[in-house]
């Protein structure tokens, strides 16, 4: 590695394809793969679950360290390993005490938060500090330490008053997960009693690790422009939009990119029939078969002429998941239209969604769980895709739509309003229509947005004009792997003064 290259520590709780519960984890594997293909020098650390450490080769251990735990000391040891995927070495905290454990990185079996998560993540961070600067003596010393969500919200804070720090970087993916926990979690963790105040880490009687993120990074970005715009009004601030606003000389709206070599229809090897926008139609009709029989034993021709609607998501409210379900029966009542759905999350939703799929099953086909592959099928094979996010941060299933030539019906808010384009009269005129925008956060607003959609599906050559714009944009990393660079290249003090505006 050409030793001039800009050294970047990335930090986070998950990573594709090791362990992902969401867009997080995507991001986080095609990131800094753009930045490494743009000539930095990237080590990404981890946590060491035990899904993890199952899929590791061979491992070289760097070192040991200890850290102050909940109580007293935490021995953990670094690990470092390469992996297939990976184009960088990988480190992973060894510590079978707080991460060796079936299952979720953040729940356990019952769906509940695991109950140390503060001290798995408080413990995580402080490694994560001291490996920024260079505490093994490996004589990789990071400039930048890239840091993403609560998890890691406390590094930053760990390494504000170090003397020859590295700078960090802090990327919101979602506010909604503030890492929360009460003041005994921060007496015990022996947290540094000056954090306890509201300037700090404080936040209503107890503290969150997201917030000391925002106030200690020397710069915050979040996923999209719209969505740093939203977080600092009450709306879509989760009561820190206030802060948001003071710390907005250093709030910066980077959209993400997809990773075009996992997603892309004309490549993927998920799929029945590989297919691109020059020729969408028998490759998407293939794909449309498999996926219907998938559910069915057989796709037969009304199957195959009605519209089918597709989700993918995490089944919580976020998603507009209620609206999802609400308006189906509808749909079904009115219309030949038939839904493909595949999601994990809140109890209530997933056994709503079974109900549906057993009262309607030639039409409503479900799926609970998480399968990498049938979400790559769903995205080929539906006509249309339902993304209505009451907020979304950026969202990457609406790129992924896009690019399938699934045109995506979406809440005009955060990353969906920053890349999907209302078919309107004038888009659809000057080709600048890629999917189907609603701007009002209800039920009736998304019906009209699907009844539009299902309107404009009967006229093929506008469809498929629809499906081409979407197909034909670029969603990859190359623009904001850019703007990253950059801003790794500011200087610490430059940035309490810059005044960014992307
Ligand atoms: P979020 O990060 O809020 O969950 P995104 O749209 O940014 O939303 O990313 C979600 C990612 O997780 C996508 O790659 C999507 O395909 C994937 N995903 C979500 N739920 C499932 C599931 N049940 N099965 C397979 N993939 C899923
Ligand atoms: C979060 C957000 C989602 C975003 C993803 C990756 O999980 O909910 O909108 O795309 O992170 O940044």
């Amino acid at each position: 590695m050409n030793s001039g290259a800009k050294k970047i520590l990335f930090v986070a709780s998950e990573a594709y394809p090791l362990v992902k519960t969401g867009g997080l984890g995507d991001v986080v594997y095609s990131l800094p793969h753009a930045l490494h293909a743009r000539g930095a020098d990237v080590r990404l650390l981890l946590p060491g679950y035990r899904a993890l450490l199952r899929q590791l080769d061979q491992v070289r251990i760097l070192g040991w360290l200890d850290v102050r735990g909940a109580e007293g000391i935490v021995s953990v040891r670094i690990l470092e390993t390469r992996h297939p995927e990976y184009a960088f070495p990988l480190w992973v905290v060894d510590c079978p005490s707080l991460f060796d454990r079936p299952g979720n990185p953040y729940v356990g079996a019952s769906g509940q938060d695991w109950p140390d998560n503060a001290e798995r993540f408080a413990v995580f961070a402080r490694v994560a500090a001291l490996l920024g600067l260079d505490a093994l003596d490996t004589g990789w010393q990071p400039e930048v330490v890239h840091t993403h969500d609560w998890q890691t919200g406390l590094v930053a804070a760990f390494l504000a008053d170090q003397p020859a720090r590295p700078k960090t970087v802090f990327t919101i993916h979602n506010l909604a997960y503030g890492g929360y926990f009460s003041h005994g979690d921060f007496v015990r963790l022996q947290l540094p009693s000056h954090w306890w105040s509201p300037e700090s880490v404080e936040f209503h009687g107890g503290f969150s690790m997201l917030k000391a993120g925002i106030v200690y990074a020397d710069a915050v970005t979040t996923v999209s422009p719209t969505y740093a715009a939203e977080i600092c009004t009450p709306e879509f601030g989760f009561g820190l939009d206030g802060l948001l606003l003071s710390f907005k000389h250093k709030l910066h709206g980077i959209l993400n990119g997809i990773d075009t070599k996992i997603w892309n229809p004309s490549t993927d090897k998920h799929l029945s029939a590989q297919y691109s926008s020059s020729r969408i139609l028998p490759g998407k009709r293939r794909n449309k078969q498999s996926l219907i029989e998938h559910f069915l034993p057989q796709a037969d021709d009304a199957a195959m002429q009605a519209p089918l609607l597709g989700q993918v998501g995490r089944l919580v409210e976020q998603k507009g998941i209620d609206w999802v379900l609400a308006a189906i029966p509808v749909l079904l009542a009115e219309t030949n239209a038939r839904f493909v759905l595949l999601g994990s999350g809140q109890t209530i939703y997933e056994q709503k969604l079974i109900r549906l799929a057993k009262q309607h099953p030639e039409r409503v086909f479900v799926e609970i769980g998480y399968d990498e592959l049938l979400a790559h099928q769903i995205e080929a094979g539906a006509d249309m895709f339902m993304m209505p996010s009451r907020f979304e941060p950026c969202g990457l299933n609406q790129m992924y739509s896009l690019n399938y030539g699934t045109p995506p019906i979406v809440f005009k808010t955060g990353g969906l309003a920053d890349t999907v384009v209302d078919a309107d009269k004038t888009t659809l005129k000057d080709a600048t229509a890629n999917g189907f925008v609603f701007e009002t956060p209800d039920v009736a607003s998304f019906l009209n947005a699907i009844r539009r959609a299902l309107a404009l599906y009967q006229k093929p050559a506008q469809w498929r004009k629809l499906q081409q714009t979407g197909m034909r944009q670029s969603f990859d990393w190359a623009d904001s792997a850019g703007h990253y660079l950059a801003l790794y290249s500011t200087s610490i003090s430059e940035d309490s003064h810059v005044i960014h505006t992307h």
